[in-house]
């Protein structure tokens, strides 16, 4: 080894978990934990982790360019955030008074508000709106200790304003630290203008596909497969031609209302299935069987006042199922950028233990977006991305809420915040 970047010592207690693929149920447990830890970072990447000792040991001669004490906090993989909504235009607190009358989210959508209003004030939006005020989001994010999120489009809802979106969210990746993964979500909701003609719709979502692909402005093609929205039917045919174009499947599953989502995503092979609150154990057996990667958002079950929760211990107790963790990030349904408060409501609402809550939110997060081979742990070789908390241990995260924990942040071996 002849140079190191950044060496990072002074490390209270390191957790990672290893590898560079999905763990599947009671392998999210089984978490690295290295107290009094170091990582040198060369080149963007981890060069070597380990027990201080050893590693200043192994670095004897070497020429070490920077050197930062973490001062004894506790150090995770920058977490991963696989599902938002993150490019939009306008906010919705003018439907806070009815949904807290207990008016229900999709009765609101039908009545042409929800996403159809942000839609509107996504339309009305700049390109150069759009990406400054997704900026501030991704800022806020950055601050959680998040250093990969997944961005949908799907309040454009026609070509143009799908492009515009993407374009947005595209830019931010080449722009800001954190790096942004696209998906095309055209199949969002049924915009007013083919209000009725969903079948219509979604033949257009497909004409969209080539276009959005040919561009390079999106790896993956989700659907909001839900009662009132696109049919299991409709999802099928949009998440095939979206695989001909070479996107890989996501879908929003069965959040509402069982419909058969969580079983279209295990016969499509999709990359991850969301939401999956009133998934069948038929469903969730498909995706056991077909490798999709549950993505349980928390904050959206909480926000909608919901005393329901996604299955969480018994997909992986009993359904061998490599669960993840996400915010939704997104106007109406959960209107917060906090991993951090997820992490809270995972273990709160969804019984999950710290480790499988690190787990949920690092490899398994990386890996619903195709990325578990660079991110997603601490380990040699990997980008060196991560997040540093003031936090004795990792149990300290979920137990004292409502603060930001974070202490400083590393991406690409850049210092980030500190
Ligand atoms: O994942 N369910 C559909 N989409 C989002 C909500 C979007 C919105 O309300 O603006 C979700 O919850
Ligand atoms: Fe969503």
């Amino acid at each position: 080894m002849e140079r190191i970047d950044l060496l990072l010592t002074g490390i209270g207690r390191l957790v990672t978990p290893v590898g560079n693929a999905p763990r599947y149920g009671a392998e999210m447990k089984e978490i690295r934990e290295i107290p009094h830890a170091a990582i040198a970072i060369r080149d963007g990447r981890i060069a070597l982790v380990g027990p201080e000792a050893d590693v200043l040991h192994a670095l004897a001669g070497v020429e070490i360019a920077e050197t930062l004490d973490a001062g004894g906090c506790l150090i995770t993989p920058g977490l991963v955030d696989p599902h938002t909504h993150l490019v939009h235009g306008g906010s919705r607190e003018h439907e806070l008074a009815l949904k807290r009358s207990g008016v229900p989210y999709l009765d609101i959508l039908a009545q042409g508000g929800g996403i159809l209003s942000t839609v509107q004030a996504t339309r009305a939006s700049s390109e150069q709106e759009l990406y400054e005020k997704a900026r501030r989001s991704l800022d806020i994010m950055l601050l959680q200790g998040v250093t990969t999120v997944e961005a949908k489009s799907g309040y454009g809802l026609s070509l143009e304003e799908e492009l515009k979106q993407l374009r947005a969210a595209k830019r931010l990746n080449d722009t800001h630290p954190v790096d942004v993964v696209s998906t095309f979500m055209g199949a969002h909701a049924v915009p007013p203008e083919y209000r009725g003609r969903a079948d219509e719709y979604a033949d257009l979502v497909c004409e969209m596909l080539p276009e959005v692909a040919g561009q390079g402005l999106a790896e993956f093609c989700d659907v909001f497969c839900e009662h009132g929205v696109f049919t299991v039917e409709q999802s099928r045919r949009i998440l095939l031609a979206g695989q001909r174009h070479g996107l890989r499947s996501k879908i929003h599953a069965d959040e509402i209302q069982s419909l058969g989502g969580t079983e279209l995503a295990g016969e499509v092979r999709a990359i991850s299935a969301e939401h999956l609150l009133a998934a069948s154990d038929d469903g969730l057996r498909m995706l056991a069987a077909n490798g999709v990667i549950p993505v349980l958002l928390p904050g959206t079950s909480f926000n909608l006042g919901l005393n329901r929760h996604a299955r969480a211990r018994e997909m992986m107790d009993r359904f061998n199922l490599p669960v993840s963790l996400s915010t939704d990030y997104n106007p109406g349904s959960c209107p917060t950028e906090s991993m951090q408060l997820v992490i809270m409501l995972a273990s709160l609402n969804l019984k999950m233990t710290p480790e499988e809550i690190l787990t949920a939110c690092t490899i398994n997060a990386a890996s619903a977006i195709g990325r578990g081979d660079r991110i997603g742990s601490i380990e040699t070789g990997k980008r060196a991305d991560l997040a540093l908390f003031d936090a004795p241990n990792l149990a300290y995260l979920p137990y004292h809420f409502g603060i930001n924990h974070t202490f400083g942040v590393i991406k690409n071996g850049n210092v980030a915040v500190w």
